[in-house]
């Protein structure tokens, strides 16, 4: 089999990838570990900013997400049960987010992929990528007992932080950094309406809370848990506990409590691996950086280097020019490191870090009391959730 570009994973970088390069007539293949149910019914990212919205409508894949999606204008802080609104409206020129889960992205992605009679290889099993360095990359799997060789132009690496593409790189060509947290989420989705319109980040003496959402009747929570939690020790009783403690006012008030519909624990982590390129692998989203969920920036990341990386290869394909590949890594990684920046300040903002000191948590308060009180400070904070522009 042979294909312009080869695309490792079918996540959201991958389909979005595949998608924006139809639309230029340039063929794609796409090789996926597992099956598309499996795919589909991850939970994982639900806050898109508008760059993504509108590359999602470019893709052509917007219509549902302009039905279903929720628009806000704003998020609040909690610091102790004391709520204070940031107004992204207000801040940032008129500039709001959108509430839709990346299982329903993936699902319209699936769709549209499949009604244009995509290639795409789902529960690939041994999946390989070769001469990457050289001018006739390939990807190799093993499927219904026979192994498979795809020769590419380009080979895409779009599979998560967890795939092949990155450590098909020798060490010698990459630099990684990377920072743990020595705390991680207990995430949960529950069948009950939201508390309150828009996301609430709850700063707490007992750990850090988010409520967020997924429509009008389903609730997306996630609490400050140790790294090794024991999913066990949450029945849904002491999370709604907890939530209310740590939510406080009268959010904690309006709270209504409900059957959990699936519970789990997300590691904290920061993590870059650069440059993004090697030879004629490109890697994009998670394969090649993680950050830690709280600025919600995972797949507007992801998205973001999609963009980049589909105009670069349609200049390439449709007019012979090669300064956007060229420089592809380098312009990622610019918006990269300063999403990283954001959610590291994000992180360390609002949770309890348990090596914290008397000084450390008094410190802690007073740059949150700033931050609520300051216009500067919340214009900070806005201008960098909702997205800086494209540079
Ligand atoms: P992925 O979504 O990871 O997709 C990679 C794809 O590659 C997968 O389908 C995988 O099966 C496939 N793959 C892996 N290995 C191979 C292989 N060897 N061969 C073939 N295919 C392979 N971000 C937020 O902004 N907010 C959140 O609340 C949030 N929560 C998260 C919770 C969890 C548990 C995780 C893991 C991530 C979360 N993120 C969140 C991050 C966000 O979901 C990711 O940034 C986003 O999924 C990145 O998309 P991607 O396509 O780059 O990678
Ligand atoms: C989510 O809706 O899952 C979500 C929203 C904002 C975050 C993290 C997760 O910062």
């Amino acid at each position: 089999m042979r294909t312009q570009v080869g695309i490792v994973g079918a996540g959201p970088a991958g389909l979005l990838l595949s998608q924006l390069l139809d639309l230029h007539g340039i063929e794609t293949v796409i090789v996926e570990r597992q099956s598309q149910a499996h795919v589909e019914g991850r939970i994982r990212a639900g806050l898109l900013e508008p760059g993504t919205v509108a590359l999602l409508e470019e893709a052509g894949v917007a219509d549902r997400l302009h039905r279903e999606g929720l628009v806000h204008g704003g998020i609040e802080i909690a610091i102790e049960g004391d709520r204070h609104r940031i107004d992204f409206v207000d801040l940032t020129d008129g500039n709001t987010v959108t509430v839709y889960g990346q299982t329903e992205i993936t699902k319209d992605l699936f769709a549209a992929r499949h009604r244009a009679g995509a290639d795409i290889v789902s529960e690939a099993g041994d999946v390989a990528v070769a001469d990457i360095a050289g001018p006739e990359p390939k990807i190799q799997y093993r499927k219904d007992g026979e192994t498979h060789t795809i020769e590419c132009d380009v080979i895409a690496g779009c599979d998560g932080f967890h795939g092949i593409c990155r450590a098909s790189i020798g060490p010698e060509q990459l630099t990684v950094r990377e920072q743990l947290y020595p705390f991680a989420w207990l995430g949960i989705l529950a069948e009950t309406p939201p508390v309150s319109p828009e996301l609430i980040y709850a700063h707490h003496s007992r750990g850090f809370a988010l409520f967020t959402m997924r429509s009008t009747s389903v609730s997306r929570l996630y609490l400050q848990c140790t790294p090794d939690e024991n999913l066990d020790d949450w029945p849904d009783d002491r999370i709604w506990e907890e939530l209310q403690l740590r939510l406080g006012g009268d959010a904690a008030a309006r709270l209504v409590t409900g059957p959990a519909l699936d519970k789990s624990v997300i590691a904290m982590r920061s993590f870059v691996a650069e440059p993004m390129q090697h030879g004629r692998l490109f890697l994009a989203g998670d394969a090649a950086h993680i950050v830690p969920p709280t600025g919600a920036k995972g797949l507007n990341l992801a998205a973001s280097d999609v963009r980049l990386l589909s105009r670069a290869l349609i200049d390439h394909f449709e007019h012979g020019r090669s300064e956007g590949l060229e420089g592809y890594s380098a312009a990622c990684l610019r918006r990269v490191w300063n999403a990283q920046r954001f959610s590291w300040w994000m992180t360390a903002l609002l949770h309890r870090f348990p090596e914290a000191g008397p000084f450390d948590l008094r410190r802690q308060r007073a740059e949150l009391d700033y931050l609520v009180s300051s216009r500067s400070a919340m214009t900070a904070l806005a201008e960098n959730y909702v997205g800086l522009p494209f540079g």
